[in-house]
């Protein structure tokens, strides 16, 4: 069965999350293939009950073009993996330091840090592999490819965010920074998901140019909803530490504007970028309901 229309976005999102997780049972070696212990740190933090929230943006922007669902579910995988292999080494010692994931222990709480930096380097390669292996056009794999590695490298991307969100901490941070941390460290990621789908699935120049708009927006919203329930949650509900960034003294949203604003600015980034998908019509409905759900969500 696939998703439909119809079914409530609850029931389409969980619908998306059974596809994606059985095709990366598919694509990941066994956990008894040599070496296992890799193949087990990997499978560990791959299965351990993530939102895959990047695999359904990537769906969702291809699904608007009617892209090729095979394709795309690979290409959201890819994704996934590459998201598992930043969360795996943002909970290193020497980065965040946490213990708790998804969860379950941490992936180098588990299976020691040397483990878990390879397991991250395994995803991260494992997901080019994929990549490069899908099927639809040579030429629009290649952008696929070089639109992905640019969003998540140094160049400016996800390393840069995570270099600048360690170098900040400790430190004065004020609007300006805590905008480009995030919009590196996670929002290029994500606008790169949404972009992806689309562009696999055949969009337009001006078609890509409304979703990455959509993306970007959606994307920082994302990360300061996380910030948001950083201060505001629990560890049960959220699978993972709480209170972390205020006690490593991270630039957050909510340390430079507080809680009430700080959801107040991530409510008006997903109605601008709402509003950017007018081009796109009542088609983009489900598109819009996600970006509510991205930080409405309670983990
Ligand atoms: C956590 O991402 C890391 C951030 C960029 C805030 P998610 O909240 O999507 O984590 P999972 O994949 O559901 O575990
Ligand atoms: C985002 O920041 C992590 C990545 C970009 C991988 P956080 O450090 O806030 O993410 P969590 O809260 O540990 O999931
Ligand atoms: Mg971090
Ligand atoms: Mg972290
Ligand atoms: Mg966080």
């Amino acid at each position: 069965m696939s998703a439909t229309p119809h079914d409530t976005l609850h029931q389409y999102l969980n619908e998306i999350r059974r596809q994606v997780d059985e095709e990366l049972e598919r694509l990941l070696p066994g956990a008894q293939e040599y070496p296992p212990s890799i193949h087990q740190a990997m499978r560990h933090s791959v299965f351990a009950g993530g939102k895959r929230l990047r695999p359904i943006l990537c769906l969702e922007g291809g699904r608007l073009f009617d892209g090729d669902e095979n394709c795309l579910l690979k290409l959201g995988c890819a994704l996934e993996l590459i998201h598992t292999y930043s969360l795996i080494h943002d909970d290193l010692p020497a980065l965040d330091n946490d213990d708790l994931r998804r969860g379950k222990p941490t992936c180098h709480k588990a299976f020691g840090e040397a483990t878990a930096i390879l397991a991250g380097d395994a995803l991260l390669t494992l997901a080019f592999e994929v990549m490069s292996e899908r099927s639809e056009s040579p030429e629009r794999r290649l952008r696929v490819i070089h639109e992905i590695a640019y969003a998540i490298g140094a160049g400016p991307g996800r390393v840069s965010g995570q270099m600048l969100d360690l170098e900040t901490a400790g430190k004065d941070a004020d609007g300006w920074n805590v905008y480009l941390i995030h919009t590196w460290k996670t929002g290029a990621f994500i606008r790169a998901a949404v972009l992806c789908g689309a562009l696999d699935a055949g969009a337009t120049e001006d078609d890509l140019a409304v979703l990455g708009v959509f993306g970007a927006k959606s994307g920082l919203a994302f990360q300061i909803a996380d910030d948001v329930l950083d201060v505001t949650s629990t560890r049960e509900q959220m699978g993972k530490s709480v209170g972390k960034d205020d006690q490593q003294h991270k630039a957050t949203y909510p340390a430079v504007y507080g809680v009430d604003e700080s959801r107040r600015i991530a409510e008006r980034l997903v109605k601008e970028a709402s509003e950017a998908l007018e081009p796109l019509g009542e088609r983009a409905r489900r598109l819009r309901e996600i970006a509510h759900f991205l930080i409405e969500r309670t983990h």
